[in-house]
């Protein structure tokens, strides 16, 4: 019996310098089946139950993707970090990198070893309540900042948990929904960010969705799981259950299919199925003992089995972890709308600014669901413009009239059926009395500044001819109020791009098309008689349809900019859309060669200049479109970017490279990526629909 502690630290598995493979087989040897059943599901909400015998302690987990969650038994006040949307519109990797390393720190700073982040989900549906939450319409955007985030986090000893495990894109139903999806778009749209996550930033843990994908729940799905994600990508660690996904799912299933962990408690991991499994030869020890050294592996990895002293130090709040949270606030929002340039505010002449709105003053941080953060601090936008306008001898009123400018913080909130877990929006409008609002004092005072907080597209058609700017501030964290403040007067200029494009209307969105391709359609203006079979509101919950169990992906690949692109469809605003208080151009554009050979690269090189008189970032978008394919593909896709800091006047060359990867698409009756001989077109652009440079080239078999 290993009883004292004096006897466990001579065990081999405790020998931080014997490999973690052998320190796992060690470790899993001694476990009893009892013990091993134990370590298969949650204790408290978040942790998992300890073997005091062998020294194994909990293993803790915490929410969320942008600051530790408050959790239910977790009361610290943490850094409250912009949203996954804002920090993705900063098109800056090494922030999101950054941006993990301090979220790391921030979790050690609790002693907790995951995150349960990044989220990692494609924005189907701008109603989706957890738009804020996931990062992109794009996969390849997507996964570019999944990895930096799945980096910078682990490289603190603690884990990620990308999530949810897949398809997962509504909040509607989403405990039942089953996502219809085709392979190729699976391959194309909704793997790319888990497995670049899983390949290129080995990602310690995954998710597993509440929907079922195809008919089968996330849990228990073995092409999922087991083919995909652990055959196929070679994902070396654990796969936990979302919270209580496992409810309609099967012991037997579960752990065929990979399932290491059943969240929070066990339902199909109680001891009784697990032993009644075995006994009945439904499953063998050894494939539980295969999802259950995963777990053992990412113990050693955050080294719970290490002395303290030698792992990275943890912290939280510090001036590095604001500063952070404030460039990604700076960089990450969007302005997207500035007629004659009234901004910057030009403080010589602006001597009063009326401010209103129901954002103006609304603290964000504790909202939303499971993502939600028990801030130390929160600037609100009201509090730092404040702060901002005193130094600058600007005075504040509420009154339009008076004013020289106007600013209304509009947007929405974590409220229901607002940007929140567990509901998606009704609505792609702003409420109607914001709406109102707007109107109203345009006609008063017409020098309008709408400052958005929000966390996915709101429709603007009503109002946005009488507004002269519009900025995208999101929910972008604790330093939100002084990164406003400075986006206003022009202390930073914008550089923020939109991950999402803005729809004009919800029928213009690829998953309101009808109501096979979103159950919980809620456009009341394109409903047609008839097609509404149940409405019924119970308990919050809108229930439309009769078949709302099953959401049909009819649109396959053409997903977010690609739908509107193929569709001939003029967006709000496009995907990659921000405006600066500078002008870039763009020259030069050389390709290394006419065409190239599988395993060869194409360089592609153009100068950018900063054209304006104030210094500022651009981010320039690299599009490729095959101009010539056997099967219909999108007329563009983002293929690399690059956020460029110029001085006035300054110049700067941007190289990108492309080879088969860049150019394959996935065919399915091969099952497998290809790339056909033909021509291919290189855009380069400041946005999607702002293509400033072309080229052609040629893929030669
Ligand atoms: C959410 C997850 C979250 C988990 C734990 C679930 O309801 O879908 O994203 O990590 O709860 O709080």
């Amino acid at each position: 019996m290993e009883k004292s502690e004096e006897s466990l630290k001579d065990l081999p598995f405790m020998d931080p310098n014997l490999d973690i493979e052998k320190r796992i087989d060690n470790l899993l040897s001694r476990l009893t089946l009892d013990e091993k059943i134990s370590l298969c599901s949650g204790k408290r909400f978040f942790w998992t139950k300890p073997v005091k015998r062998l020294g194994i302690p909990s293993f803790k987990m915490t929410d969320g993707p942008h600051g530790v969650g408050s959790g239910i038994l977790f009361l610290k006040k943490m850094m409250y970090f912009p949203v996954a949307i804002c920090r993705t519109a900063t098109w800056n990797l090494e922030l999101s990198k950054q941006f993990g390393e301090a979220l790391g720190e921030e979790v050690r700073s609790v002693g907790y070893h995951m995150i349960l982040a990044p989220g990692i989900n494609i924005q189907r549906t701008p109603l989706c309540g957890r738009t804020f939450e996931y990062q992109t319409e794009d996969p390849y955007l997507n996964a570019k900042t999944a990895v930096a985030v799945v980096k910078g986090v682990q490289s603190k000893r603690v884990g990620t948990c990308i999530k949810h495990f897949a398809a997962n894109n509504q909040e509607y139903n989403r405990f039942k929904v089953s996502t219809e999806v085709s392979r190729r778009a699976l391959e194309e749209i909704y793997y790319p960010a888990f497995k670049a996550a899983v390949e290129e930033g080995d990602a310690w843990s995954v998710m597993a969705c509440y929907n079922r994908l195809n008919g089968t729940f996330g849990c228990e799905h073995y092409e999922l799981i087991r083919e995909t994600l652990i055959n196929k990508w070679g994902f070396r660690g654990f796969v936990v259950s979302d919270w209580f996904a496992t409810r309609f799912t099967r012991t037997t299933e579960c752990i065929k299919a990979g399932l290491t962990l059943e969240m929070p408690v066990a339902k199909v991991y109680k001891d009784k199925k697990i032993k009644e499994g075995l006994q009945n030869g439904d499953f063998t020890e050894k494939e539980l003992d295969d999802n259950l050294r995963r777990l053992l592996r990412v113990m050693f990895l955050a080294g719970l089995f290490d002395d303290p002293e030698s792992l990275p130090i943890g912290c939280r709040n510090t001036p590095e972890h604001k500063e952070i949270a404030r460039k990604i606030a700076e960089e990450g929002i969007v302005l997207l709308k500035n007629d004659d340039n009234i901004l910057p505010l030009d403080p010589s002449s602006v001597k009063k600014i009326a401010v209103l709105g129901p954002n103006a003053n609304k603290k964000m941080a504790f909202g939303g669901g499971s993502s939600m953060v028990r801030a130390k601090y929160e600037i609100t936008p009201y509090k730092g413009l404040k702060a901002k306008c005193k130094e600058l001898k600007i005075k504040l009123t509420k009154s339009p009239a008076k004013a020289d400018v106007v600013i209304i913080f509009a947007g929405l909130n974590h409220g229901k059926f607002m940007d929140r877990e567990n509901k998606d929006r009704l609505y792609l409008e702003l409420p109607k009395k914001q709406i109102k609002l707007i109107k109203e004092t345009a006609k008063i005072n017409p020098n309008i500044i709408v400052v958005l907080i929000n966390g996915s597209p709101v429709a603007m058609d009503d109002w946005i001819n009488e507004v002269p700017a519009i900025i995208e501030a999101w929910y972008a964290g604790a330093e939100s109020g002084n990164a406003i403040a400075s986006i206003l007067f022009g202390d930073v200029n914008p550089s923020g791009k939109l991950p999402i494009t803005f729809p004009k209307k919800l029928s213009d969105s690829p998953a309101h098309k009808d109501f096979r391709t979103y159950p919980g359609l809620k456009d009341w203006s394109s409903a047609k008689e008839g097609d509404i079979i149940a409405l019924r509101k119970n308990k919050g919950m809108v229930i439309f349809t009769d078949d709302d169990d099953k959401v049909y992906y009819d649109e396959g690949i053409y997903v977010g900019y690609r739908h509107f692109d193929k569709n001939n469809i003029e967006p709000l605003f496009p995907f990659g859309h921000g405006l600066s208080y500078t002008t870039f151009d763009y020259k030069n554009l050389k390709l290394s060669s006419n065409s190239i050979k599988q395993d060869e690269k194409l360089t592609i090189s153009l100068d950018i200049t900063n054209s304006g008189n104030r210094a500022g970032a651009e981010v320039v978008q690299l599009y490729i479109q095959d101009v010539e394919c056997s099967i219909d593909r999108p007329v563009k896709e983002l293929k690399g970017f690059e956020k460029i800091f110029l001085e006035p006047g300054q110049t700067q060359k941007v190289e990108f490279e492309v080879g088969t990867d860049e150019l394959s698409f996935f065919d399915e009756d091969t099952e497998s990526w290809k790339v056909e001989p033909g021509k291919f077109k290189v855009l380069i652009g400041s946005s999607s629909r702002d293509i400033r440079l072309e080229g052609e080239f040629e893929y030669i078999s």
